[in-house]
């Protein structure tokens, strides 16, 4: 922090295909991230994904996928820290650590633990009910002072700086609280299909996701049959969710606004609309997808990209570490 940037903290899942949503709010923030933070971190977050039920094997080909979409979409571990999360043992360490300052009463308000596990609650595991206590280790052990996220995380990021300023009131200033950075543009990417809720490989519909990895054919057939609304104008309006989403789409592809793609298709019909968005796509994405396929095949270099970046982690961790555990009283 020497000049003063801010430590960028950002963890993705794993599991589940990556589809343009994920690229758009959340892999490309972190591409640019890596070019101001000091430094930027992000790992994959393979020790929340037993929170649900899992394979071993399965899981350690996913995190491999993930690593792999992130480096060809951008992330250059000479620029940034990128690593494995379970590789990087202060994760779990300070879980234990932080848990005296978290309340059942806290974890017990995670909207998120309600709607997943509905009327499961009983057999749910209780590492998806501890969940946030990891995800605010992850970030405070790097006194990480921005955290790029999704809508969807702003509760666990408010209770993270909860955590941390119990610490500090209870322990004594040891730890940073840290912001919740939403992303600027393309945060709600929604369903081509249902484009009243959002891009997602669990809650949207398949035909109505296009996924990062989806090949030119596909992302001109999802594209082509997404919905628009009545009316023929290409408009952007809380009533047409449809056409709104699909100028949301292009105007982050081609790196401008809603206006100038309003502008652009005055007077021109839906299918030509459709037909520049899939074009758009298409250049988006198809990078990416050529850069996959030559990374990930190659696992051994995969593998030690993440562990050095496991390496840079860990000396920063393990300092946080060692004045958590002096503060709480331990060796
Ligand atoms: N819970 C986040 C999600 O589902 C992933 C995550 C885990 C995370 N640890 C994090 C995000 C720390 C930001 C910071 O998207």
């Amino acid at each position: 922090m020497a000049d003063g940037k801010p430590i960028i903290f950002s963890g993705i899942q794993p599991t589940g295909a990556k589809h343009l949503g994920n690229f758009i709010g959340a892999i490309r923030q972190y591409v640019t991230g890596q070019d101001r933070g000091d430094p930027a971190i992000f790992c994959v977050v393979d020790l929340h994904s037993i929170s649900v039920p899992y394979d071993p094997e399965d899981l350690r080909e996913r995190v491999l996928d993930t690593a792999a979409i992130l480096l060809a979409a951008g992330l250059d571990p000479e620029r940034c820290i990128f690593f494995r999360q379970a590789d990087v043992r202060e994760h779990t360490e300070m879980t234990w650590y932080l848990s005296a300052v978290t309340s059942h009463g806290d974890l017990d308000r995670m909207t998120q633990f309600k709607e997943k596990t509905g009327s499961a609650r009983e057999l749910a595991s209780s590492a998806l009910f501890y969940y946030p206590v990891l995800m605010a280790a992850d970030v405070l052990v790097y006194r990480g002072q921005e955290v790029p996220v999704g809508e969807d995380q702003r509760q666990h990021v408010e209770l993270m700086r909860e955590i941390a300023r119990r610490f500090n009131a209870r322990f004594g200033e040891t730890l940073v609280v840290p912001e919740l950075v939403l992303p600027k543009v393309g945060a709600r990417i929604m369903d081509l299909q249902e484009p009243e809720r959002k891009m997602s490989t669990t809650g949207g519909t398949p035909q109505g996701t296009v996924l990062v990895l989806d090949d030119e054919k596909a992302i001109r057939k999802k594209v082509g049959s997404a919905v628009t609304d009545s009316g023929r104008e290409v408009r952007a309006a809380p009533d047409k969710p449809g056409v709104t989403n699909l100028i949301d789409i292009l105007a982050v592809a081609r790196g401008t606004g809603r206006e100038e793609i309003e502008r652009e298709f005055d007077g021109v019909g839906y299918g030509d609309f459709k037909a520049a968005v899939a074009d758009g796509v298409v250049e988006l994405l198809a990078p990416v997808r050529e850069r996959y396929e030559e990374i990930r095949p190659d696992e051994a270099a995969l593998e030690a990209t993440l562990a050095a970046g496991a390496e840079k982690a860990r000396a920063i961790a393990s300092v946080t570490v060692a004045d958590v555990r002096e503060r709480m009283g331990f060796g």
